[in-house]
């Protein structure tokens, strides 16, 4: 048993799935019968029976589609969800021939894996919006439960049937905005990434808001059985707690978010989960929160059974710039100095990665404390200094300067460099100000994003697809009167933008919504929030609302009595979401806009990159492979092969040879295929799935719902 454990390459080819599936693998003492125990794992292995597959490295050990057939494959079945459209970046588990899956308003659903035929599916009565990236399937003897959130919702569902388990929570759930130390009716929190497990643990975070009123980002630990709270830690600590000294005093009660919002992944052998945090609220002025934060923008590793802290990286002191960990780490085993490293590695919106210790924290690159220029707005104090990695090298461009603006015709490189020198760019951690707009490169999207990377254990090569596009921020002084348009600036800008622009396809514009909505669904809107959308419904009195609905559906600014109602509120306003692009849409910077990168992890260095994505117009002109937006992870196989999807505008599904980067095979989806894959086997037939939502897709691209299987003819 020993050299299973050893050698993460043995082990994985032998057994893909996580520890939690094989157990006793962690226990080389067991005197299970070799036999069984390979059967066991070899059913596992044709499984995605975890999130983010084995240890998180999205790896499987099948081959029977590979870099020679891989050419042939073909859509084995297809299963539209037929309940609207959304973005739900949904990674489906397979088990047992299964595929549990969500649909874009959060029905759960089980597939049959091998025709795509509904099982069965649980519809909460609640229509869910926005991200629900996947499930948590848990099995102990004869016991099983399949884990789903719906908003903030935590429903244990009875796998075979899809039936809430009486017994766990109240009814079937739990609801996580209890115990966050706040009034319940102000807490927003929703699990858009699937939990981990430990043991009988199910450990959470969730999405909170970016502006305050937000709840603390608790990373919780709940009993799988009975749903009961185990553990809780505090991400903006308490008085007495590591960490109280990096905040103000009082910071515990009315500070925010600090959250988990991207997934963990825990090391089972050692019972550690490593828990990645974003920014604390508001995301873009701190003037109320002075200090570093911790354990914002950090990566925490906790003792998975009792979550004490064991060791952390903060990655952003005192974040003003939205720099969350954007990815679930994954856990690697690595060469490094002629030894081998139990490694977590982990990506950030900057375009790093970082590569620490598993037992140590300790980083295997240099990391460098590097100076940074201070705030200039008024009541601002920004750290000093940033860590910075030497290696590997970004997988994004740092710094925008004017030869790297678009040359698409002349016209345009004129107009973005007249943009461009009314900007300050000068890389990373630049305070935004208030008398000019300052660019975020890459941008707020990254880098790195919620799909994640893929780990092959059995060359220690890392993938990661990136985007690389320049955004702008700024902010503005709050000023004037207190009016319907003032409430907007206030509470809604921030996603919106001043002049109802928004930034699409994320954020929608709200100009025109006269047009599409009726007062009663603007209403709805802004009482139930939805997707990124804060639900207002105890944050506005009714005068307001009203007052609000008046001037987005027809320009209406009436006077509101009295002043801003929220005295936390920031002094500044956030100049919004900028996408850095020209008059035609397109990023006003030069290609590449989306990259897919290969590091060898053994020595940081890259073994091969490429842009990644295409507009098909801008190809038929003869402008191929400028790389584009990309949302959605890949998945390395033992087949030699990196399957991914994610590209935005080309709608692409595609399969590259993992050793060259080549690029083996290609299908076009529906619409975008903004998820990551999952690959497994039934019945001695492998395949290949991908979850086609168009979730990221910009207003007049197409849009749908539809899990599609690709085999071998
Ligand atoms: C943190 C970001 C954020 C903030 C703050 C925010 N919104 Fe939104 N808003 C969104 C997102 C994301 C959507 C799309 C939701 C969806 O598709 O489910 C949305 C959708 C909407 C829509 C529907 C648009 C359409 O085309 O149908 C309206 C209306 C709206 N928001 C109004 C508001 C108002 C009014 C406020 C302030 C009180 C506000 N929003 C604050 C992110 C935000």
């Amino acid at each position: 048993m020993q050299p299973l454990l050893r050698s993460p390459q043995t082990a994985s080819r032998a057994c893909s799935p996580s520890p939690a599936r094989c157990p006793w693998l962690l226990k080389p003492a067991a005197l299970l019968p070799l036999l069984i125990l390979l059967a066991a794992c070899g059913r596992g292995a044709k499984d995605w029976p975890v999130y983010g597959g084995p240890d998180g490295t999205r790896y499987s050990a099948l081959k029977q589609i590979h870099r020679g057939n891989v050419r042939q494959l073909q859509l084995a079945w297809s299963y539209d969800t037929n309940d609207g459209t959304g973005d739900p970046q949904t990674h489906p588990l397979v088990i047992d021939g299964v595929l549990y899956g969500i649909t874009p308003r959060h029905k759960v659903i089980a597939l049959d894996a091998a025709t795509g035929k509904l099982l069965w599916q649980f519809d909460s009565g609640i229509a869910g919006r926005g991200p629900n990236r996947g499930l948590t399937y848990w099995r102990s003897g004869r016991q099983q439960r399949l884990f789903a959130a719906v908003q903030h919702y935590l429903y244990a569902l009875d796998p075979s049937t899809g039936k809430p388990v009486p017994d766990f929570g109240s009814e079937g759930r739990i609801d996580l905005r209890e115990g966050l130390s706040r009034p319940l009716a102000q807490v927003s929190i929703v699990l858009t990434t699937p939990g981990v497990l430990y043991k009988d643990l199910l450990i959470v975070g969730g999405r909170t808001p970016e502006a305050l009123p937000a709840p603390p980002g608790d990373i919780r630990a709940y009993d799988v059985r009975t749903g009961r709270l185990r553990w809780s830690f505090h991400t903006i600590p308490r008085p007495g707690e590591f960490g109280y000294d990096t905040w103000p005093p009082d910071a515990w009660k009315y500070s925010g978010s600090a959250n988990n919002w991207a997934g963990m992944v825990v090391d089972a052998k050692r019972g550690i989960v490593f828990a990645p945090t974003g920014s604390a609220a508001f995301d873009f002025y701190g003037g109320d929160r002075h200090g570093d934060n911790l354990f914002a923008n950090t990566l925490l590793a906790l003792d998975a059974a009792t979550g004490k802290r064991i060791w952390h990286f903060q990655l952003v002191r005192h974040d003003i710039w939205d720099r969350d960990f954007p990815s679930p780490p994954v856990l690697v085993t690595v060469r490094h100095n002629g030894r081998r490293v139990d490694a977590v590695a982990q990506a950030t919106k900057h375009g790093w990665l970082l590569l620490f210790d598993r037992a140590t924290g300790r980083s295997l690159f240099p990391i460098e404390d590097r100076p940074f220029p201070p705030s200039t707005v008024p009541g601002e104090r920004t750290s000093p200094t940033q860590p910075v990695p030497l290696k590997p090298e970004p997988f994004a461009r740092q710094r925008l300067t004017e030869d790297m603006l678009s040359r698409r015709t002349p016209e345009i490189h004129q107009w973005a460099l007249d943009r461009f020198r009314t900007f300050r760019s000068e890389g990373q951690y630049v305070p935004a100000s208030l008398d000019l707009e300052t660019v975020v490169f890459p941008g707020f999207d990254g880098g790195a994003e919620w799909g994640g990377q893929a780990f092959d254990p059995e060359t220690g090569i890392f993938y990661v697809n990136s985007n690389d596009l320049a955004w702008t921020t700024g902010l503005v002084p709050h000023t004037g009167g207190w009016s319907a348009r003032q409430l907007y600036l206030n509470k809604c800008a921030l996603c919106h933008g001043d002049q109802l622009q928004g930034s699409p396809p994320t954020l929608p514009a709200l100009t025109g919504l006269s047009k599409r909505r009726t007062r009663a669904e603007v209403e709805t809107v802004i009482r139930e929030g939805g997707g990124r959308m804060p639900a207002y419904k105890t944050l506005l009195n009714k005068t307001e609302t009203q007052a609000l609905i008046d001037y987005l559906m027809t320009g209406r600014d009436a006077k509101l009595p009295g002043g801003p109602p929220d005295p936390t509120r920031p002094p500044y306003r956030f100049t919004g979401y900028n996408r850095f692009l020209d008059p035609d849409g397109y990023p006003a910077v030069e290609p590449p806009w989306g990259t897919l990168n290969a590091i060898n992890l053994n020595t940081g260095e890259y073994v091969w990159r490429k842009p990644f994505g295409e507009y098909p117009e801008l190809a038929a002109q003869g402008r191929k492979d400028t790389g584009t937006e990309n949302y959605g992870g890949p998945i390395v196989t033992a087949g030699g092969l990196l399957f991914i999807a994610a590209t935005n505008f080309d709608r692409k599904f595609r399969a590259f040879d993992k050793q060259t980067g080549e690029l083996l095979w290609e299908t076009e989806l529906p619409c975008a295929g903004n998820a990551t894959p999952v690959t497994y086997e039934v019945r001695g037939r492998q395949y290949v799935v991908i979850y086609a939502t168009g979730g990221k897709a910009r207003a007049g691209e197409p849009k749908c719902g539809v899990y599609l299987a690709y085999a071998l003819p």
